[in-house]
């Protein structure tokens, strides 16, 4: 073990593999979780956040005393808002309205100025969160516009990290990985470096309803124009380039109601409080593996821990106006916090 590190940015990557042992049991397939919440900054994020920056200080692209810009649902964000914080940069992010307020308020912890975007604009809308970052990177001397959907040192940096991490914690017993694709990176990196080992690994994309990637796979068009989820950081309106379809083996789509369902499962029965993007992932694991007939290893990738959504996912009150839970649930859910006074009324009504 290192027992020192010179900075924070240095115990990024290295994440856990963990047996998810009570889904496996009752199933054929054994499935694996890559549990990315172990980076410092509470994601998957943290990995690309320092290539891309470090890949542009190389360039000369970002020079000391420049701004980091950037169009980020938050995780990417709280990554770049890390790096900066060790280097020195000041950062400035935009983000959709949609985005948990968990999210908006770790990166001004980090010192970040936050953009809010309408939800649901089209990409090339003057408000959308893309080009609002533009605008501010064109305004800003010395800004440096991240563009993680279309910068190569996002994917590259999984294809040197993740990918090879996966095939070495799984001493090359991998059969399939399966994850979210918001900008593609972690799919794209993980299946090209785990292809160039295995050519008969399978990857696939969980993709939540709503989102154009599955049209694009399959119909090679948009069949069902892009509609609202409530799952963050995965699926989109648009492809971006890092989102290499050539790489993938098939799409499976899930709904909010499956995702937010085994979110919720995966705390209460594997103890691994995760965000609803893994929860989603595993859902397509389940569906791609339901047509296999012989045994597989299955990695699904955990993009980032479920603190990021107290207020959502693991808020009852929250599920329920949104449709995702039934009054009922909520009334006999057990975990509920109470006043001491409430419980012994309630003890004595019940005796
Ligand atoms: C919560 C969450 N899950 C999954 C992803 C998808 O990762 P990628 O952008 O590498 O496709 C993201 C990306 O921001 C994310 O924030």
């Amino acid at each position: 073990m290192q027992n020192c590190y010179e900075n924070i940015l240095e115990t990024v990557g290295k994440t856990p593999m963990v047996h998810l042992h009570c889904l496996s049991k009752k199933s054929k397939h054994n499935f694996y979780a890559k549990m990315e919440y172990f980076n410092p900054g509470g994601s998957i994020k943290d990995r690309v956040a320092i290539s891309m920056i470090e890949e542009a200080e190389r360039r000369g692209d970002l020079k000391p005393g420049g701004t980091i810009v950037e169009a980020t649902s938050g995780n990417t964000g709280v990554g770049l808002a890390l790096v900066g914080a060790v280097k020195g940069y000041k950062c400035i992010f935009t983000m959709p309205e949609k985005m948990s307020d968990e999210k908006r308020a770790i990166l001004c912890a980090y010192g970040a100025k936050v953009v809010i975007t309408p939800n649901g604009v089209e990409p090339d809308h003057p408000m959308s969160h893309y080009s609002v970052a533009k605008k501010i990177t064109e305004a800003t001397p010395g800004a440096f516009l991240v563009n993680q959907f279309h910068n190569p040192d996002n994917p590259n940096r999984h294809y040197h990290t993740t990918g090879p991490e996966i095939w070495e914690q799984m001493r090359g017993r991998v059969d399939m990985i399966v994850g979210g694709a918001g900008t593609g990176g972690t799919l794209s990196g993980c299946a090209k470096f785990l292809k160039e080992k295995n050519k008969d690994i399978k990857v696939i994309c969980a993709d939540p309803i709503g989102s154009i990637l599955y049209d694009l796979y399959y119909h090679k068009k948009i069949v069902d124009p892009p509609g609202s989820y409530k799952v963050e950081g995965v699926g989109e309106d648009m492809l971006p380039d890092n989102v290499h379809l050539n790489l993938y083996d098939g799409f499976e789509k899930v709904s909010d109601q499956e995702a937010f369902d085994m979110t919720r499962d995966l705390v209460a029965k594997e103890g691994l409080l995760v965000g609803p993007s893994s929860g989603l992932a595993l859902v397509g694991a389940l569906k791609a593996t339901e047509k296999l007939e012989k045994v597989s290893n299955v990695v699904v990738i955990f993009p980032d821990s479920g603190r990021a959504y107290l207020s959502k996912a693991f808020n009852n009150k929250w599920m329920v106006e949104n449709g995702l839970m039934s009054l009922d649930s909520m009334a006999s859910a057990f975990n509920v916090v109470v006043t001491a006074e409430q419980l012994f009324t309630d003890l004595k009504k019940n005796t």
